[in-house]
């Protein structure tokens, strides 16, 4: 159990941890590329290193540098050094299992994929089904109408490409289905409904592989050569500063830097939507490349209800429930369209974040969004400024859950308890170091 106090006047910079999703794609890209490649700050939490493990024991030459925060890889090319039946574990890393199934299809080895029992219960039929059209021997295990891990993939000849509309935009989709097409005999062309994250595209772009993104269309050319940038730099990570973000909006008297965060658009809808809310968020010491990245300054901020429309939150898929959190400090009702993903994340993160908010006395209300186009759909609604008490909060084992209560706790001028805060070691290690550190620091 951690107990979660007040906190306020606080004054500092706060160092974020690399981005998770831009670390994966560098070591498995890197993997694909003959020659050295030096990734400098690789995110060193549980998911990032599930992904490292995985590939060092299908012959990958990768190894930490602790000293210089660098991951060197040694790649080999489009084929990985194993040539026998391999098992391999994904522990409860959605990423690794999706994404690097996809570039797995196209080996020349039998590989059973498994997982930690948090994944085994999260569907897999989103990549397993495509995949399959392209040519690949893919399974899994079927349960009601999905499919789940372990996946079994098997070698075949060749793969052909594809071209598909994706249902859901999900950037784990469309990267196994790119992954893949790096191993297919003609295009892969994949339609998402709305933009999701691009690491994938613009990691290929990097290693010089031949893509087209033209809006929500990305065409990948087979049998490119990839080259090695030589040395990869991954910024911090949009989705690990959320929790900074909007913890310096709500604390009051207070401001947080946060130093060189991806702000790539495709990851930053948070930044849009809260600016939308009055916050004040300054964008610093901008700089361009793969990725772009900056400085963000955050200063406590009057906010305002507002209206989040289902494009939006591909872009900001793994923030709202954090944006929940602000809005529950915000005055007037926020409506959040086309949060159905959210139902498979690590948990139900509907569920998590309407059983913690009705907790600590938030009005909040989720349910079937009625959209004419899609009946699938879910919403949030969520009334600001109610009078907060005192609750017991549920990590429900996931990380962002558990970070984004611990950050309304500390905002809410009263004392609460978490159940576990172990989680939070799936994407930042050092959180709860960070917090304590900001209550050794206030301002007096
Ligand atoms: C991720 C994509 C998102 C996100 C996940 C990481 C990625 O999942 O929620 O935390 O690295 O591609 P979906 O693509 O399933 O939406």
């Amino acid at each position: 159990m951690y107990k979660i106090t007040p906190l306020q006047d606080i004054n500092a910079e706060i160092a974020i941890p690399a981005d998770k999703s831009i670390s994966h794609r560098a070591l498995m890209i890197s993997a694909l590329a003959k020659g050295k490649t030096v990734i400098k700050n690789y995110l060193e939490s549980e998911d990032t290193l599930a992904t490292l493990a995985c590939m060092q024991k299908m012959g990958v030459k990768a190894k930490l540098d602790k000293k210089n925060n660098t991951l060197v890889v040694e790649g080999r090319g489009p084929y990985f050094p194993r040539k026998s039946k391999v098992t391999i574990n994904a522990g409860e890393s959605g990423t690794t299992i999706r994404i690097l199934s996809g570039l797995l299809c196209g080996q020349k080895f039998p590989v059973k994929f498994d997982a930690k029992p948090a994944l085994k219960k999260r569907p897999m039929r989103r990549i397993v089904e495509p995949l399959a059209q392209m040519g690949a021997n893919i399974s899994g295990a079927k349960k009601f109408d999905n499919i789940f891990p372990p996946l079994n993939i098997k070698p075949v000849k060749k793969l052909t490409g594809g071209n598909f509309s994706l249902r859901v935009a999900s950037a784990q989709v469309k990267s196994a289905l790119l992954l893949a097409g790096l191993y297919a005999k003609s295009d892969t062309l994949v339609r998402e409904p709305f933009q999701s994250r691009d690491h994938t595209e613009r990691m290929l772009k990097l290693f010089g592989a031949a893509i087209d993104t033209r809006d929500r269309l990305t065409i990948l050319h087979p049998e490119t050569k990839l080259v090695s940038p030589k040395n990869i730099f991954v910024p911090a990570d949009i989705s690990s500063a959320s929790f900074f973000i909007v913890l310096g909006l709500i604390l009051k008297n207070s401001q947080l830097i946060l130093p060189k965060v991806n702000i790539n658009h495709t990851r930053a809808g948070l930044l849009k939507v809260l600016e939308r809310m009055g916050a004040r968020v300054e964008i610093l010491n901008r700089v361009s490349g793969y990725e772009p990245y900056a400085d963000i300054l955050v200063k406590s901020s009057v906010l305002h209800a507002t209206v989040v429309d289902e494009e939006e939150i591909p872009l900001m898929i793994d923030e709202v429930q954090v944006l929940c959190v602000a809005a529950a400090f915000a005055v007037g009702r926020t409506a959040i369209f086309g949060v159905n993903e959210l139902r498979v994340k690590e948990t139900d993160r509907i569920n998590s974040i309407v059983v913690n908010l009705k907790a600590c006395g938030v009005n909040i209300w989720a349910g079937p969004a009625k959209n004419k186009l899609r009946n699938d759909d879910y919403a949030i609604m969520i009334d600001g400024l109610n009078p907060f008490k005192a609750a017991k909060f549920k990590s429900f084992n996931d990380h962002r859950t558990a970070m984004s209560m611990i950050v309304l706790g500390m905002a809410s001028g009263i004392t609460h308890t978490i159940d576990d805060v172990k989680c939070i070691n799936k994407s930042f290690p050092g959180f709860i170091p960070a917090i304590s550190r900001l209550y050794e620091n206030r301002k007096v």
